[in-house]
C-alpha cells in the first residue's frame, strides 16, 4: 500500500504494536468518494431543483465537503445536529434535534449524508423526521456501514464501505472530540487503552507538537 499520509500532514505512521492501524487509506476514501459522486451526479441530473445534501454534525463534515465537490452539480448544503443517546442507559433510540435545518425541504430531492451507520437508530429517527417534511425524494449516503451492529433495519441507498465491528477514528470520526482531522480512517486496536488515555494517538498521528500526554 502506498503511504498516502505523506502529503496529509500526518507525521507518524501508526504501526503494529501501537493502538491503531489504518483500516481505509485517504486515497482509498478519495477514490470511493469520486465513485459515489459520479453515481449521485447521474441520479440528480434531471432534478427540477438542486438537491439538498444534509450533513449530520459533526462526523459527516469531512465526507460531505469532499462528496459535494465530487457530485459536481448545482447543489445545496444544510446541517442538522442531534443529541447522542446512550445504549447502556436504556435510552436506545432516544434522539433529539439540537440544531435543525435552516431551509425548507418540501418538494426537494434530499440526500442525508452520514459518516457511519451503526445500530441504525439515529438514521431511523432522522429519516422519519425528514420524511414528515414531504421532500420530493429522501435517500441516505453513508461513508461507512457497520452492518453487523444493526439493531433497526433502515435503508442506506449509497454506502462507501462496509466495515467490521471495530472502533474507528479519522476522516471526521472522533474519540472524545479528537482525531477527526486525521486523513486516513484508523481502526482502534485497543479501545480500553485509548479510553484510559484519550491523547494516546496524538503523538503517533501528529508528532511531538501535540498536547502533552497525561
Ligand atoms: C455517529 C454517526 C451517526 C451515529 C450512528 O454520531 O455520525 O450519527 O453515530 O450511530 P447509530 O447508527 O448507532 O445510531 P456520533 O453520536 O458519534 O456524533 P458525532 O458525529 O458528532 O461524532
Amino acid at each position: 500500500m502506498t503511504d498516502s499520509r505523506a502529503g496529509g500532514g500526518i507525521k507518524g505512521v501508526v504501526s503494529s504494536g501501537t493502538a491503531a492501524e489504518v483500516l481505509i487509506s485517504a486515497s482509498e476514501i478519495a477514490g470511493r468518494v469520486e465513485g459515489l459522486g459520479t453515481e449521485l451526479r447521474e441520479l440528480y441530473a434531471d432534478s427540477p431543483e438542486p438537491p439538498v445534501l444534509i450533513g449530520v454534525l459533526k462526523g459527516s463534515t469531512l465526507f460531505l465537503a469532499d462528496l459535494v465537490r465530487a457530485v459536481g452539480i448545482d447543489a445545496e448544503v444544510d446541517f442538522m445536529a442531534i443529541s447522542s443517546y446512550s445504549a447502556s442507559s436504556g435510552q436506545s433510540g432516544v434522539v433529539r434535534i439540537v440544531k435543525d435545518l435552516e431551509g425548507d425541504i418540501a418538494g426537494r430531492d434530499v440526500l442525508l449524508v452520514e459518516d457511519i451507520v451503526d445500530t441504525g437508530l439515529t438514521l431511523t429517527y432522522l429519516r422519519r423526521s425528514l420524511g414528515e417534511r414531504e421532500p420530493r425524494s429522501l435517500r441516505t449516503v453513508a461513508l461507512l456501514d457497520k452492518a453487523a451492529r444493526r439493531i433497526v433495519p433502515v435503508p442506506v441507498e449509497f454506502r462507501g464501505f462496509e466495515i467490521p465491528d471495530v472502533f474507528v477514528v479519522g476522516y471526521g470520526l472522533d474519540f472524545m472530540g479528537r482525531y477527526r482531522n486525521v486523513p486516513d480512517l484508523y481502526a482502534v486496536r485497543d479501545l480500553a487503552r485509548l479510553a484510559n488515555d484519550p491523547t494516546l494517538l496524538v503523538e503517533p498521528f501528529f508528532g511531538l507538537d501535540g498536547p502533552p500526554r497525561a
